[in-house]
């Protein structure tokens, strides 16, 4: 929910570590802050509430800051509201350390009541500032033997950047359940919670574990596990362009994502189809263990568990197995069952969201086989579950998600094939049918994405309405989900996703002259059901937006305001469509509201606390 990163070596730390920042704002944004190590001046630290900007502007873009060691924070507000005071660095009452931190010191409380009753004084509200105090209170002149202390007394979750102003020699990196990864450089070593912010820098990087605590200085790293013995981390190369978490020309990352939707599927894809059949070499499972299977249970958080409840569909259709969705933040403490015969698919962009985490160990604690579907390769999910299937999305910068959203549907289309021509049942036709038609689905995207003028005239329509509800049937209502959910996040505007069926048992009441419904009706087998929902509400005064394939299309416009056609695809694979202009309505409808579209307030990209 926050972002670090830290800096030790042969140039001025501050500049570096703006950059990095300016990377990792949308982990969290309501304050930022950096903190600076120089033999002259000492350990600097500025910060402030407000967008990384304004620390920017305070310290004339790092000119002012001088030194070699630093770290930086861009948070996203836990304990204490976004202030100067509450922002990181939090420092020691001496001035002697100052610590960067991602994640939640859950025992703060106690700490800090220790602390204050040793008479130490805290300037601030927040967990975070436990760690720099008892820093300070256990210090006697050893650096490591101090933060070793100090870790012990800590329980939650932490990627802490540590600065000692008597020992500017290191810069240490600790990691409890919250990413943290290193950058290896010539002369220089980075910390930070993802590779986006040291890209510019260097494209060696490890990942730290659960325990691990790093020592970085000018010339190496050394790290050591939760047993401190030294440890020699692989050092990855990433080999995507820094470009990818740019803009491009775009006004907002979510804009550029949602356009790069058909070449993430192409890239997701195409590269695991190969002479007609669907080739996933990074699986392990045989038939007979697939036959055996008695659950396939689907766990993720947000949009990831949107396409969850889209893969139930397809999936439980094509392998006639039971699949069970559920929230990942649920699932924890459901008392779920789960036995040896379970397979567990978790669903996560990240890779580091902590419920979904959470939910995988105690998944994995209760037997199931755990397969990952994750966009940031190296991510802890990545790197826990038995098997991993990456969406090759590139990074995904917007709070929003678009086009991770779209490479996870269509590795479920991937996994659903792949299962039922393991077991053997799925005749070769329909089989053969639906590969053909994923190889269309990107070419199709674009011609929907062509229609975003008309779907930023629907906006220019309905932006200011109170609350807006989608309604479908089947997949259509599983889109429904993200369609609402988009809207939510980027335009502060109510709505929510309803099973069209559903909607005379209650909810139909709030149906009032003006309220908007958007009829998601693609799936053709339940068009007439839709379309019966549809008069329900327009009898109750509702403003409908529509959309179904082109062949429903003139049945469609006879009865809804507005409509929005999509091209014929296999019912499974419409998901991947109907999405499209969700997202395009959402984006324009923000934008039309003047919201701040990458960074939607209250929000953060990566979800790393509970
Ligand atoms: C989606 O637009 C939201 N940003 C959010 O719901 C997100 O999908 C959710 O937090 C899960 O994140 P993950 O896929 O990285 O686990």
């Amino acid at each position: 929910m926050c972002g670090i990163v830290g800096f030790i070596g042969n140039e001025e730390a501050a500049p570096i570590l703006l950059d990095g920042l300016s990377r990792l704002e949308y982990r969290g944004y309501d304050s930022t802050g950096l903190a600076v190590y120089g033999e002259a001046e000492g350990l600097q630290v500025v910060k402030a509430k407000g967008r990384l900007k304004v620390l920017s502007d305070l310290t004339q873009g790092g000119a002012t800051v001088h030194g070699a060691l630093g770290v930086g924070h861009t948070r996203w507000a836990t304990h204490g509201a976004p202030s100067d005071a509450n922002s990181h660095p939090q420092v020691s009452e001496s001035g002697r350390f100052a610590v960067v931190h991602n994640g939640i010191i859950e025992n703060y409380a106690e700490i800090k009541e220790f602390l204050q009753g040793k008479g130490i004084k805290f300037t601030s509200q927040t967990d975070t500032e436990v760690v720099a105090q008892l820093l300070e209170y256990n210090y006697h002149g050893g650096l490591l033997e101090t933060v070793n202390k100090t870790l012990q007394r800590l329980r939650g979750a932490y990627a802490l950047g540590i600065v000692c102003a008597n020992h500017p020699d290191m810069l240490i990196a600790v990691r409890q359940d919250s990413p943290l990864i290193i950058g290896h450089g010539d002369g220089f070593q980075m910390l930070a919670s993802d590779v986006t912010a040291v890209i510019k820098y260097t494209r060696e990087v490890s990942y730290l574990d659960d325990g691990d605590l790093a020592i970085l200085t000018a010339d190496g790293v050394e790290v050591l596990d939760r047993y401190r013995q030294r440890v020699e981390k692989p050092v990855s190369h990433v080999d995507w362009e820094i470009s990818a978490a740019e803009k491009g020309g775009y006004e907002h990352f979510m804009a550029k994502e949602i356009m790069e939707q058909p070449e993430a599927f192409r890239k997701t894809v195409f590269p695991r189809l190969r002479d007609g059949k669907v080739i996933l070499d990074e699986l392990t499972y045989t038939p007979e263990y697939l036959k055996n299977m008695d659950k396939l249970y689907i766990i993720a958080c947000g949009s990831s568990y949107h396409v969850g409840m889209v893969a139930k569909y397809n999936l439980e259709k094509l392998l006639r197995k039971p699949v069970e969705v559920t929230l990942a933040s649920e699932f924890r403490y459901c008392d779920p069952i789960v036995t040896e015969h379970t397979l567990a698919l978790v669903i996560s962009q990240s890779g580091e969201t902590i419920d979904t985490l959470a939910a995988m160990r105690e998944a994995k604690r209760l037997g199931a086989r755990v397969l990952a579907v994750v966009n940031v390769v190296g991510s802890t999910i990545a790197r826990e579950a038995d098997d991993v299937l990456y969406t090759w999305a590139g990074p995904e910068i917007a709070v929003a998600t678009t086009k991770a959203y779209s490479t996870q549907l269509a590795v479920t289309y991937l996994i659903g094939l792949y299962f039922a021509d393991q077991m053997g049942v799925i005749d070769k036709k329909m089989y053969d049918e639906i590969v053909g038609q994923l190889l269309q689905i990107p070419t199709k995207m674009e011609a929907i994405l062509e229609q975003s003028k008309d779907i930023q005239y629907f906006a220019s329509l309905y932006f200011n309405h109170p609350s807006v509800f989608f309604i479908g049937r089947n997949i259509d209502y599983a889109v429904g989900l993200e369609g609402s959910l988009k809207l939510k996040e980027i335009s502060y505007i109510h709505s929510e996703a309803y099973a069209a069926g559903e909607l005379k048992h209650g909810t139909i009441s709030l149906i009032e002259p003006g309220t908007l419904v958007v009829a998601l009706a693609s799936y053709a087998p339940l068009f007439e059901k839709l379309m019966s929902n549809v008069v329900e509400v327009k009898s109750r005064g509702a403003s409908v937006l529509g959309l179904t394939v082109e062949s429903k299309g003139e049945e469609m416009v006879k009865i809804v305001d507005h409509t929005i056609l999509i091209p014929e695809v296999h019912p499974m694979l419409l998901p991947s469509l109907d999405v499209l202009p969700m997202q395009l309505f959402a984006y324009h409808v923000a934008l039309q509201r003047g919201c701040d579209i990458d960074k939607p307030r209250n929000l953060a990209k990566s979800v790393t606390v509970e």
